[in-house]
C-alpha cells in the first residue's frame, strides 16, 4: 500500500471553509491582520527558494500570496506544485509588505497574504496563451480559447462597464415611465436594409421565418396596442459586411413612445445618455445637447457624424471660384461640381511630401487631387502659381478665416463625395496633428437626413434609415416629383465621432405610408405581402409615435476606450460572421435538412464547414 506523500497536491471539493471572504482584487490595506479565503486561478508562481509567491487572479484583479519556506516547508512545497491556470482556495492573513518589494500595480499592491492553508480545487492543461491583460496572442486564438481571454481582468471590467451601463439604462427608462417588453425573434422579414438570418421551419417545409435586424415593426405595434413607452435591451441580427463597429447580432437600447415628438424622445434619450456617462465615466453632459441639421454637418464637417471635439471647419468656396482665372476649378463648377477648402492652423510647413500624402487620402474618395494655398512668413504661396492673383488668394484666405501661418487645402467634385472627403481629410489631419482632446465627450444631435437615398450599385432609390419614418410637412408635396430632396423627420446621436444611436417619427398615417412604399419600389401587393399586418394596424387607431435605438455595442466601446466591437462582446463572431469557439455556423446532418425539407445544391455542401 503506498501512504501518500502530506504535500502532494490533490484535487479537492470545495467545502464550506473553502468558499471566498474577498474577491483577490478586494483585499486592501484596511483588511491587514484579518484572516482571509480567497479563491482565484494561478496567475504567476515565483520560487525565491526562502520565499515562494503565487500570484492569484479573479476577475476584480491580482493579489499576492506568500508562504515562508523554513516556516511551512510542506505549505512551500505544496506551492511550487502550483501551475498556471490551476484554481485554488488560500487562506491566509493580510499583511503590510515590505516597503521595498510593493509595485505600483493599483491598490492590492500594499498588502499580501500570508498563506496558511491551500486547497486545489481544479488542475489546468497548460494554456494556449498567457492571461494576461497584455495579451500577446492573435486575436483568433483568444477568440478560439475565448473563456481564458475572458478571466483576463480588463475583460471582466468591460463586461462590468456594459452591465453598470445596462442597469443604469433600465433604471433611468424604467422611472420615466417606460416598461421593458420582450419581442420575438422569431419574425417575418423587417426591412432595416440588410440582409435577414433565416431560420427554416420544421412544420412548414419551404417557410423561413428571419431574425430580426431590430424590433421596428413589432415595437411599432406595441404602440398601436396602446403600451405607450416601450425599451428593450434588444437584440438585433444582421447579414451585412462587417467592420470594427458591427457584429451580426448585437444589442441595441431600443424605445419607442406614443403622443410624443422629437422633443420628447431628444429628453429621454439625453437622460440615458447622461445617466450612463455619468455612472460608468464620471463624465457630465451638459443638456440639452447641440442639434445640428444633416445639411449644416455635411457642408461644415463633412461627416453625418461630426467629431466636435475639435474645430477645423470646411468652407465652400464654389462662389470665390466661379469666373476665376484658375481654370480646373472654374471649369468644375461649370460642370456642377463644387469647390471646398480646408484651413489647417499652423499647417504652411507642410511639405510637398505631406501635401501628396494628404491627396492620396482624397483620391480614392473621389477628389482629384487637393490644391493649397501657404501663409508662410515670406508671404503667400500656392500651388495656383501664377493662374490667380495675390489678392485673389488673400481674399480667399480671409473668407476661410485663415491667419499666417496656416495652410488652405482645397478640392473639387460632386457635392456631398466631395464633403465626405474632405470631412476625411479633417478626421485625418485632426488626428495627425493630435488636435483631438482625451476624455472628453461632445454629444450632438443630426436632424432632417434626407429621407432617401440612390443605392451606389443599383441606382434605386431607398430609405437613408427604414421606411416607416416621417417626412418633414413642408417636403411632402416632394415625395412623387423629387424624393431625393425629401427631409425626413429622422435623427442620430453622434458622440464624437460615433453614431451612438438613430431614430426618427413615425408614419402614422396608412396613405402617407403607402406613398413612402411607394417611392421606394414597394408597390401595393409587395407590402401586402410583406407586412400587411403591419398596414392593416395602422388603420385601427395609430397614435402619433416616435422613436429611437442605441447601438449598445457602440455605447459601450466608447465607454471602454476600444476601438474594436469584439472587445465589449462576451463571445463575439469574427469578421467572416463566424464564432471560433464553437465553431459556429456549421454543416448539420443530412437527416436534419430531410426534416426541414431542404437540399443542398451539390458542391455548396462542401463550402457549409469552411
Ligand atoms: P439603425 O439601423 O440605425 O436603426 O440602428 C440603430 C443603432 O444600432 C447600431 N448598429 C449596430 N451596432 C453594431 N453592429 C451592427 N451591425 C449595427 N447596426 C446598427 C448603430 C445604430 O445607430 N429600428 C431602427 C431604430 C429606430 O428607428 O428606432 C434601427 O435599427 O449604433
Amino acid at each position: 500500500m503506498t501512504t501518500r506523500d502530506e504535500n502532494e497536491l490533490a484535487v479537492e471539493g470545495l467545502r464550506p471553509e473553502l468558499k471566498r471572504t474577498h474577491y483577490c482584487g478586494e483585499v486592501s490595506e484596511g483588511d491587514v491582520g484579518k484572516r482571509v479565503v480567497v479563491n482565484g486561478w494561478v496567475h504567476k508562481v515565483r520560487d525565491l527558494g526562502g520565499l515562494v509567491f503565487v500570484d492569484l487572479r479573479d476577475r476584480s484583479g491580482i493579489v499576492q500570496l506568500a508562504v515562508d519556506a523554513q516556516q511551512m516547508p510542506g505549505l512551500a512545497a505544496r506551492c511550487k506544485q502550483l501551475r498556471s491556470e490551476f484554481v485554488v482556495s488560500a487562506t491566509g492573513k493580510v499583511e503590510l509588505r515590505p516597503q521595498e518589494t510593493r509595485r505600483d500595480e493599483g491598490g492590492a499592491s500594499a498588502i499580501e497574504v500570508r498563506l496558511e492553508s491551500l486547497a486545489l480545487l481544479s488542475k489546468a492543461d497548460v494554456p494556449p496563451f498567457v492571461v494576461q491583460d497584455d495579451v500577446k496572442a492573435k486575436d483568433e486564438l483568444r477568440l478560439r480559447y475565448r473563456y481564458l481571454d475572458l478571466r483576463r481582468p480588463v475583460m471582466a471590467r468591460r463586461l462590468t462597464t456594459r452591465h453598470l451601463a445596462m442597469q443604469e439604462t433600465r433604471r433611468v427608462l424604467s422611472d420615466a415611465g417606460f416598461i421593458e417588453v420582450e419581442t420575438p425573434f422569431l419574425i417575418r422579414s423587417t426591412p432595416e436594409g440588410a440582409r435577414d438570418y433565416l431560420v427554416p421551419s420544421r412544420i412548414k417545409p419551404g417557410n423561413f421565418y428571419a431574425l430580426p435586424q431590430s424590433p421596428q415593426l413589432l415595437k411599432q405595434l406595441l404602440m398601436v396596442g396602446g403600451i405607450d413607452r416601450y425599451f428593450q435591451m434588444a437584440r438585433c441580427f444582421r447579414d451585412e459586411d462587417l467592420r470594427a463597429n458591427r457584429q451580426p447580432e448585437f444589442t441595441q437600447i431600443d424605445i419607442e413612445m406614443s403622443f410624443g415628438d422629437e422633443s420628447d424622445i431628444f429628453d429621454v434619450a439625453e437622460r440615458v445618455t447622461c445617466a450612463v456617462y455619468k455612472r460608468v465615466l464620471g463624465v457630465e453632459m451638459n443638456r440639452p445637447f447641440l442639434t445640428m441639421t444633416f445639411d449644416e454637418a455635411m457642408s461644415q464637417y463633412g461627416s453625418d457624424c461630426p467629431d466636435l471635439r475639435y474645430d477645423l471647419k470646411l468652407s465652400d468656396v464654389t462662389d470665390r471660384f466661379r469666373d476665376s482665372s484658375f481654370a480646373p476649378f472654374a471649369k468644375a463648377i461649370e460642370a456642377g461640381e463644387r469647390v471646398v477648402g480646408l484651413c489647417v492652423p499652423g499647417g504652411s510647413d507642410y511639405s510637398r511630401r505631406v501635401i501628396e500624402s494628404l491627396s492620396a487620402i482624397v483620391r480614392p474618395l473621389g477628389v482629384f487631387g487637393l490644391v493649397w494655398v501657404k501663409l508662410g512668413p515670406d508671404g503667400v504661396k500656392s500651388s495656383m502659381k501664377g493662374e490667380t492673383t495675390g489678392s485673389f488668394t488673400e481674399s480667399l484666405a480671409q473668407r476661410m478665416g485663415a491667419k499666417q501661418g496656416d495652410i488652405l487645402l482645397l478640392g473639387s467634385g460632386q457635392k456631398l463625395k466631395l464633403l465626405a472627403a474632405m470631412g476625411r481629410l479633417r478626421q485625418h489631419i485632426a488626428r495627425e496633428a493630435k488636435l483631438i482632446p482625451e476624455g472628453r465627450y461632445v454629444p450632438l444631435w443630426v436632424t432632417e437626413f434626407p429621407l432617401f437615398e440612390k443605392d451606389e450599385e443599383t441606382g434605386e432609390i431607398v430609405p437613408m434609415h427604414h421606411p416607416f419614418s416621417g417626412i418633414l410637412p413642408e417636403d411632402e408635396p416632394l415625395l412623387e416629383t423629387d424624393p431625393l430632396r425629401v427631409r425626413g423627420r429622422l435623427y442620430d446621436l453622434v458622440v464624437n465621432d460615433q453614431e451612438i444611436a438613430s431614430g426618427s417619427v413615425r408614419i402614422f398615417d396608412p396613405e402617407l405610408q403607402h406613398r413612402v412604399l411607394k417611392t421606394v419600389g414597394i408597390g401595393e401587393e409587395e407590402a401586402r405581402r410583406r407586412f400587411g399586418f403591419f398596414l392593416d394596424a395602422l388603420r385601427f387607431g395609430t397614435p402619433p409615435h416616435c422613436g429611437i435605438a442605441f447601438g449598445f455595442d457602440r455605447m459601450v466601446m466608447q465607454l471602454c476606450g476600444v476601438n474594436s466591437i469584439s472587445e465589449v462582446i462576451a463571445f463575439p463572431k469574427t469578421t467572416a460572421a463566424s464564432c471560433l469557439m464553437t465553431g459556429a455556423p456549421a454543416a448539420v446532418d443530412d437527416s436534419v435538412l430531410e426534416e426541414l425539407g431542404l437540399r443542398l445544391e451539390r458542391g455548396r455542401d462542401k463550402e457549409v464547414d469552411k
